[in-house]
């Protein structure tokens, strides 16, 4: 029963909070007002499309800010953008740049959404969300071999335009077909024709930005050192992405799939062990990659143990892939029946993990296949992991509910590009990488702690296995573990350790860049490249 004196506080604090709200409200769509003035008055941009606008009073709002969150741990985020603008045209980008610099926001650009740490939509100080999903156009250019595509579009759109356009042309870039060609090509971008082709943004020929000025400039208009930044080093430390232009690589109309689980008991400790010596010098057709999992257990009628799945694209046919497996790693026993031929657009279908038989238009679903909590590290090896080493990770994988580690060899094509070519750092030398993932359904904050600490455990058992001063990472999956700026004048020697991981010798000359184009230090977020002139 509530007393009339405690009704009387409980009124009491109805009415402070619902004042506070209101003036909240008040407040924050003066801030819109204003800025949207800004935009149509100062810039002229604003004219006909306000539907593209969204504050958080618009009905929309929440369902954008969610739609593409691919790291389901930020989902409930208190992170809240005063504004998400998703432009249709280019001129709204400037004007939210330039407008956001005069009244003291940071700026937020997202394509897929799918960086690890959630960089592309959580910031910690008052923020807008440039959300490109409304910039996805696609051109190919089947004489020249090139195409120009839209920031905001995805892996899947892209594999989708050139296969309706050609079945021998591809492009090599990651797996998962809701990946943004935004955050992917500029952090680097690999996937199963990197032995051949290397990596997406290796295959990027031009580009067309915009600055911290508000200027919209291509290749040429930016510059090399520019150009050079943004196929690797981050594109959100240097400006906002409009589209790349990218150089299709040729396919055979034939290729081969094959997946290959082995369990500790049926010998996976060998395989995985003698994989290392072969992966990375196989020939630059065969990409053999392996992803670790456990299987079993409680829910099921098996034991719980851990199971190396050897996953394949072998650029040809049955028969010669066998003739080469035969060669090379006889240890695995492929044989023709283990083996599936299909066009490369097929393999794209095969490798994002859809059903056999799927139509080609799974690659354009959005709705994300891999939606999860999660958090992820890496690592690169330089030296073959002793069985008892590759045990001493079994053991914890068994500790674990849903965890993962992807091995991708490197080599071939990898090997022939210098290490300052792009920011990418990690080629000749390299036999591997290492993706470690852990994932969980639990939302309270004593779980996440839980299965975050395991990874950290593991990461912290792999350092002697892995390379070394510096303990490389990529920067694709996002780890801010390994450092983050502390405040907007982070210095060079603060934001060394971190720097270091993801970019080895390239990262002074990303600072150099960074320097130059944006010197006040605009385009920022916990690991943006910083500007050591503020
Ligand atoms: C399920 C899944 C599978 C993956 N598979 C692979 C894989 O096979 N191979 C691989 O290499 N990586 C893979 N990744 C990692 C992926 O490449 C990175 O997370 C990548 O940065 C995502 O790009 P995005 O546009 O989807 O993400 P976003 O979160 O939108 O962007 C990532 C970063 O890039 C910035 N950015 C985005 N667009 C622009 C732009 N137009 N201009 C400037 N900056 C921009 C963002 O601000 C953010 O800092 C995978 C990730 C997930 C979640
Ligand atoms: C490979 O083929 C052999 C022979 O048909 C079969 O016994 C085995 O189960 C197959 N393995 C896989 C993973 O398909
Ligand atoms: C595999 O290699 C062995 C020994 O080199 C050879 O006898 C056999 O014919 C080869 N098999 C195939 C299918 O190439
Ligand atoms: C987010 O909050 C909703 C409502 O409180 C809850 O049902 C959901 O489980 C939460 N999700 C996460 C990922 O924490
Ligand atoms: C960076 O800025 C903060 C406040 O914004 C200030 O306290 C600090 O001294 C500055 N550091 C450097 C290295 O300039």
């Amino acid at each position: 029963m509530v007393t009339p004196e405690v009704k009387g506080k409980m009124n009491h604090i109805v009415l402070v909070s619902l004042l506070l709200s209101v003036s909240w409200a008040t407040y924050s769509s003066k801030i819109h007002e204003n800025f949207i003035q800004c935009m149509s008055t100062e810039f002229n941009a604003y004219t006909k499309s306000f539907q593209t606008i969204f504050t958080p009073q618009s009905p929309l709002y929440s369902y954008i800010l969610q739609s593409s969150k691919q790291n389901l741990r930020w989902l409930n985020s208190t992170s809240k953008p005063h504004l998400i603008i998703t432009p249709f045209h280019e001129s709204e980008i400037q004007a939210v740049i330039l407008c956001s610099k005069k009244q003291g926001f940071q700026v937020r650009v997202r394509s897929g959404g799918h960086d690890y740490e959630g960089l592309s939509f959580l910031c910690k100080t008052p923020f807008i969300i440039i959300d490109l999903v409304n910039l996805r156009g696609i051109e190919i250019d089947i004489e020249d071999e090139t195409a120009w595509v839209q920031t905001g579009a995805t892996l899947g759109e892209l594999y989708y335009a050139i296969a309706k356009r050609s079945i021998v042309h591809g492009f090599p870039a990651g797996l998962c077909p809701t990946v943004g060609v935004g955050g992917h090509f500029t952090g680097g971008g690999f996937g199963i024709l990197l032995r051949k082709y290397g990596l997406a943004a290796d295959n990027v020929i031009d580009a067309y930005l915009i600055d911290v000025n508000g200027r919209i400039l291509d290749r040429q208009g930016m510059g090399e050192d520019l150009f050079w930044a943004i196929r690797g080093g981050g594109g959100a430390s240097f400006g906002i992405i409009l589209s790349w232009k990218i150089k299709l690589i040729r396919v055979p109309p034939t290729v081969t799939v094959f997946t290959v689980p082995k369990t500790i008991e049926q010998g996976a400790t060998k395989l995985v062990h003698r994989w290392q010596y072969i992966a990375g010098k196989l020939h630059e057709d065969l990409f053999i990659r392996i992803v670790i999992q456990n299987v079993g257990g409680e829910s099921t009628s098996n034991k719980k143990t851990v199971e190396a799945s050897f996953n394949s694209l072998f650029l040809g046919g049955i028969d010669r892939l066998i003739t080469l497996m035969n060669d090379s790693f006889p240890e695995l026993g492929l044989v023709p029946e283990n083996c599936t031929e299909m066009s490369w657009i097929e393999s794209t279908v095969y490798f994002a993990g859809f059903q056999k038989g799927s139509p080609l238009e799974v690659l354009l679903d959005k709705t994300q296949l891999y939606k999860a909590k999660f958090k992820a590290k890496s690592d690169f090896v330089t030296e073959p992991i002793p069985e008892f080493g590759l045990e001493g990770i079994w053991e914890r994988f068994l500790e674990e509910g849903l965890v993962f580690m992807i091995m991708d060899p490197f080599g071939g094509r990898m090997n022939e590009i210098p290490e300052s070519h792009i920011p990418f750092p990690h080629r000749e030398g390299n036999l591997y990488n290492i993706q470690y993932l852990v994932k969980w359904d639990e939302d309270e904050a004593r779980a996440t702690h839980k299965h975050v600490n395991w990874i950290k455990m593991l990461y912290r058992y792999m350092k002697p296995y892995v390379s070394r001063s510096p303990r490389a990472a990529y920067l694709n999956y996002r780890d801010l573990d390994l450092g983050i700026n502390k405040h907007a004048n982070t210095s060079y020697s603060e934001a060394r350790d971190w720097g270091m991981k993801y970019f080895k010798g390239n990262f002074k000359r990303l600072v150099q860049v960074k320097s130059k184009v944006d010197s006040e230090n605009f385009f920022r977020s916990e690991q943006s490249i910083p500007s050591i002139h503020t």
